[in-house]
C-alpha cells in the first residue's frame, strides 16, 4: 500500500506570515504533504516549500485566459509553481453555484495545464438521511470527472462533516469509498484501480489513523487542522 497523501486546504485563511507554517511542514522532511493556500500566498509558499511540500490552488477557471475579471487560470497556477488544484469543493459548489459540468471543465483545464487535479464529491446531511448518499456521489462522479485517470485524485468530503467535528463511522467511510472505487472501475476499467481516493471532513490528529485505515482511503483532505504545521504534521504522523 502506498503512503497516504495528506493534503491541506487552507480555504480563505492565511496572511503573509502564515507561510512560516509551510516552511515548518517542509522542514519535517515528509514526502507526502500537499498544501493549497489561498491564491495570494501560492508564490511565497512555493518558495518556502522548496519542493518538500507540493503547493496547489483551491480552484481555477475553465478557460486558459480571457475576459474573466477576478479569476485565475490553471496555467497561471502552473506558472507560479503549483503542482495541483482542488476542483469542485462543496463550498464552491454552494457559494459559487458550480455544477458538475463546471467542475469537469475546470478539471480538464487543470490537466491541460499539467496540474494534478483533486475532484471533490460528497453528499449533504439531508441527502444522507434520505438514503441518497451513493446516488448523489455517483452522479457527481459521472458529471465531474475528466476523461482519463492521469493526474486524477478523488476526494470524498461529506458536506455535513466539513468543519463540524463530526465524521462518518469507519464502516460508512469504507462503504462509500468502496462505492467510489467501483464507479472508477466502471468508468476507467482497471486504470480506475490506481486512482487515489482521499477522505475529507473534520480529519484531526486523533481520528486520522482510524479514518485513513479504511479500505480505499488513500489519504486525507484537511481543512482547519492543516493551518498549523503542528496539527498537520500530527495528522501525517498518525496516518503513517
Ligand atoms: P475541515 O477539515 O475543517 O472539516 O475541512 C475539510 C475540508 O473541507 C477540506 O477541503
Amino acid at each position: 500500500m502506498s503512503t497516504p497523501l495528506i493534503v491541506g486546504n487552507w480555504k480563505m485563511n492565511g496572511l503573509g506570515e502564515a507561510v512560516t507554517e509551510i516552511a515548518a511542514m517542509a522542514g519535517a522532511g515528509r514526502a507526502n504533504l500537499w498544501v493549497a493556500p489561498p491564491f495570494t500566498l501560492i508564490d511565497r509558499a512555493v518558495i518556502v516549500a522548496a519542493g518538500a511540500v507540493t503547493i496547489g490552488g483551491q480552484d481555477c477557471h475553465a478557460a486558459f485566459s480571457g475576459a474573466h475579471t477576478g479569476c485565475v487560470s490553471a496555467a497561471m497556477l502552473a506558472d507560479l509553481g503549483a503542482g495541483f488544484v482542488i476542483i469542485g469543493h462543496s463550498e464552491r459548489r454552494t457559494d459559487n453555484g458550480e455544477c458538475d459540468a463546471d467542475v469537469r471543465a475546470k478539471a480538464l483545464a487543470a490537466r491541460a495545464a499539467g496540474l494534478d487535479v483533486i475532484v471533490c464529491v460528497g453528499e449533504t446531511q439531508e441527502q444522507r438521511d434520505a438514503g441518497a448518499a451513493e446516488a448523489i456521489v455517483g452522479a457527481q462522479l459521472a458529471g465531474s470527472l475528466p476523461d482519463a485517470v492521469d493526474g486524477l485524485i478523488v476526494a470524498y468530503e461529506p458536506v455535513w462533516a466539513i468543519g463540524t467535528g463530526r465524521t462518518p463511522t469507519p464502516a460508512d467511510v469504507a462503504a462509500i469509498h468502496g462505492f467510489i472505487r467501483a464507479q472508477l472501475l466502471a468508468r476507467f476499467g482497471l486504470m480506475g484501480r490506481g486512482v487515489r481516493i482521499l477522505y475529507g471532513g473534520s480529519v484531526k490528529p486523533d481520528n486520522a489513523a482510524l479514518l485513513l485505515g479504511q479500505p480505499h482511503v488513500g489519504g486525507a483532505l484537511v481543512g482547519g487542522a492543516s493551518l498549523t504545521a503542528a496539527s498537520f504534521l500530527a495528522i501525517a504522523a498518525a496516518a503513517g
